[in-house]
């Protein structure tokens, strides 16, 4: 496909990203700024990083102790998350103007908001600058989440999550499911489907046994010449869900 571009000066519009609340200090001594520059580093061990700019009242408490939150908030919190991004910390309890609620991390000082159905707590192991910002590369010790985003299987549902997205300074609310992890392959095959769809619990199968079964997906019902077909040696086999390698 070939299609006309305009091109710009170099700039930082990676889209969308999440803007996360990141809290700094101790519980009683807590602040909060936005960060938009934030993202997942390795897998193993788990590393993330925010990119934080030295003026920020935030920095000096970063540095101080070297832990952090990055909480991930919903839609229904959009306007805490802008001023939270907008005022300083110096001069407010940004707490205290948003109403957010502080809650006691598990592993770490800074406090977990209660409204951000995802949360990492990190511990500082690198600082690296980079011009204008400094980067925190970040272990991530501990994930936590809202009971509401909990499905009877005790798994996360990031759809129940309503997360919020930035991209090139507007908010916006994540859309449709429009596929999952190796849904293009034949991979999708040889996940147990119970796990990712709790509708088709063997009780809810039950339920549901007068109804019409419903239609294969695509890549089901591809022509047998056109799937790979993998020996039974996948590592993955047997494992728990959650505990799946992941390609990435
Ligand atoms: C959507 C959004 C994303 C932001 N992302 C970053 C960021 O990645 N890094 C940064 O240093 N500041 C970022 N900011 C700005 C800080 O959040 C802002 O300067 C904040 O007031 C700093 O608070 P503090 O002085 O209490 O630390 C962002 C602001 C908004 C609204």
């Amino acid at each position: 496909m070939k299609n006309k571009r305009k091109y710009f000066a170099p700039g930082t519009l990676t889209a969308p990203v999440p803007p996360a609340i990141v809290t700094v200090g101790d519980f009683d001594n807590a602040n909060m700024l936005t960060i938009a520059w934030t993202g997942i580093l390795a897998s193993t061990p788990p590393k993330t990083y925010i990119s934080v700019r030295p003026s920020r009242h935030s920095y000096s408490m970063l540095k101080e102790n070297g832990e952090f939150v990055v909480n991930l908030p919903s839609v229904s919190i959009a306007k805490e998350v802008d001023f939270v991004g907008i005022y300083t910390g110096a001069k407010m309890d940004k707490f205290e103007k948003t109403g957010l609620t502080k809650q006691r991390s598990e592993k770490v000082a800074p406090p977990t908001i209660a409204e951000c159905p995802v949360a990492l707590e990190c511990r500082v192991c690198d600082i690296q600058p980079m011009g204008s910002h400094d980067v925190f590369v970040a272990d991530i010790l501990n994930v936590s989440c809202s009971d509401s985003i909990i499905d009877e299987d005790g798994k996360m549902r990031f759809d129940k999550a309503d997360l919020l997205a930035y991209a090139h300074g507007e908010y916006y609310s994540l859309g449709e499911i429009v596929g999952r992890f190796g849904f293009s392959t034949d991979k999708v095959k040889k996940v147990d489907k119970t796990k990712k769809n709790p509708e088709k619990t063997v009780e809810n199968k039950k339920k549901s046994k007068n109804t019409e079964p419903p239609r294969k997906p695509f890549y089901e019902s591809a022509p047998r010449s056109k799937q790979v077909k993998k020996k039974p040696t996948d590592k993955n086999k047997g494992a728990p869900h959650g505990k799946r390698r992941a390609a990435k």
